[in-house]
């Protein structure tokens, strides 16, 4: 038998070769490709493998994180149909250029009035803030309200603290320098004078109610969208603000607000009106022409 088929073999081994190692290739890569799939499907922490960005899930601490199959919303969630009326194109170009001009006339404020502002517009502004888009609509924002005088200046003292080593050491030359034309320094006045302080928290993880933690994917970006939303409200409101990003003094902050250590502090922001002097830097903003590319 294998003395028939040996001048076979001696003609076409190569073939045979070819084939079997394809062949084998084939199998190898189908078997990766299958591997990784099934490890993208099944991993709880496949966001971590499909998009590094989501740096938040290491500080979640495996063990403890939701594993069920279950979505976090309802798996039976209906669908609605969407409400929307079309505006016509002059309302819409009419529209546009007025939300242009009410944003474009925000400036921070760094000089406060003790004025007394409703706090009905203060829960208005902050569910403006809540309707932000989120990641898997997670909602991962805590929004603190603070009026109590004592409690401000708390705040102001931790801030001026960490914001004069900030300033004298941490920041360094280049960054103290920058700031030079805009004035600041560490003496933040206005955290005991402005009416209001809003202190945005991103939870970098939610909590469920068996004690298991929820995965809050791009919770950092979906908070950021919240703040430019809360800013713009308070814009749009009539009042000013200042955004500020504490250096250094979150952990401080939110043990003196008792909020949980899946918080973290992303931006406060006094609230307020102006005082009848208050001054800004005359900047320049960037023309359309250095920050749009049109791709038509
Ligand atoms: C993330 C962020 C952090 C900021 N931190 C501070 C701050 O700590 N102190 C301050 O006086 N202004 C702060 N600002 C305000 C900027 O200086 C201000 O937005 C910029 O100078 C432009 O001025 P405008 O807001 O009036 O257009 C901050 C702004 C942003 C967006």
């Amino acid at each position: 038998m294998f003395s028939e088929l040996l001048p076979f073999w001696t003609k076409y081994w190569y073939y045979v070769l070819i084939g079997v190692v394809s062949c084998s290739f084939l199998k190898v890569f189908y078997d990766i490709s299958k591997k990784s799939a099934t490890f993208i499907k099944n991993d709880k922490y496949s966001t971590k493998l499909v998009d590094n960005t989501m740096e938040q899930i290491e500080d979640i601490g495996e063990e403890t994180l939701e594993d069920s199959e279950e979505p976090a919303l309802p798996k039976d969630l209906k669908h609605i149909p969407c409400v929307y009326a079309k505006p016509s194109e002059v309302e819409i170009l009419h529209r546009a250029s007025e939300f242009y001009k009410t944003v474009a006339a925000r400036r921070t404020i760094r000089f406060f009035s003790p004025d007394p502002v409703p706090k009905e517009v203060i829960h208005d502004i902050i569910k403006a803030a809540g309707t932000a888009p989120s990641g898997a609509h997670t909602e991962p924002w805590t929004f603190v309200v603070v009026s109590n005088q004592k409690m401000k200046e708390q705040i102001r003292c931790i801030i001026e603290k960490e914001e004069e080593i900030n300033y004298k050491q941490r920041m360094g030359v280049k960054w103290t320098t920058d700031l030079l034309p805009l004035r600041t320094d560490w003496i933040k006045e206005y955290l005991t004078i402005a009416p209001y302080l809003i202190l945005v928290f991103k939870q970098a993880y939610g909590l469920l109610p068996n004690g298991k933690r929820k995965v809050h994917y791009y919770n950092e970006i979906s908070t950021s969208i919240a703040c430019g939303i809360l800013i713009t409200a308070i814009q749009y409101a009539g009042l000013v603000t200042l955004t500020s990003t504490p250096l250094n003094c979150g952990p401080a902050i939110r043990n003196l607000l008792g909020r949980p250590q899946n918080e973290k502090l992303v931006v406060l922001l006094p609230v307020g009106y102006p005082t009848k002097d208050a001054t800004v830097p005359a900047l320049q903003r960037k023309p359309l022409s250095d920050i749009l590319v049109e791709i038509e």
